[in-house]
């Protein structure tokens, strides 16, 4: 399970740096960009928002049972609870920033440099807001 889960990580936030320091920097030159952005954050949102997101929820909740147990998740004296508890907030975040990124601005970019900008605000910010939930990974990884 925990490999699975760090597939799907390595999924969504390779996906993501992919997206900004590949993709994004080529396709923002070029006159079909809009029509460019709209395929390719379709197709990123199938396998990144809904499918490695989700795999990230299933395996997570798997990895807590395995490693603590799920019924100690209200264990707030232990400092590796606190820290899970921390990235499962985040990860909440995440999913309302990437369906708001991906429902609501994505689909409305289109001609319009406002939903534009506010879709790479929110991709931004969900790309910051993963790289804080693997530091509170590895922060877990020694103890929390
Ligand atoms: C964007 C979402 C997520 C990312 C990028 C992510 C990333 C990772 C990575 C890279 C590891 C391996 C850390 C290591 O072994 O050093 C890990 C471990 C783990 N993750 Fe996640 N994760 C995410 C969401 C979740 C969620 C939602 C849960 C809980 C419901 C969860 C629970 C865990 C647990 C319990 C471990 C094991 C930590 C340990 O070694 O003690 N993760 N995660």
């Amino acid at each position: 399970m925990l490999f699975l889960h760090i597939i799907s990580a390595c999924l969504w936030v390779g996906g993501m740096l992919f997206l900004v320091f590949v993709v994004s920097p080529f396709v923002r030159k070029l006159s079909i960009r809009d029509q460019l952005f709209q395929e390719v954050g379709r197709r990123f949102s199938l396998f990144g928002t809904l499918g490695a997101l989700s795999m990230l929820a299933i395996t997570g909740l798997f990895n807590v049972h395995y490693l603590l147990g799920l019924s100690n998740l209200a264990d707030f004296s232990s400092s590796y609870t606190k820290t899970l508890l921390h990235k499962i907030a985040v990860f909440v975040l995440v999913v309302f920033v990437s369906l708001a990124h991906d429902v609501y601005f994505g689909p409305r970019a289109i001609n319009s440099s406002f939903y534009r900008s506010m879709a790479r605000v929110l991709g931004l910010l969900n790309l910051l807001l993963s790289l804080l939930i693997v530091y509170l990974a590895v922060k877990l990884r020694f103890g929390g």
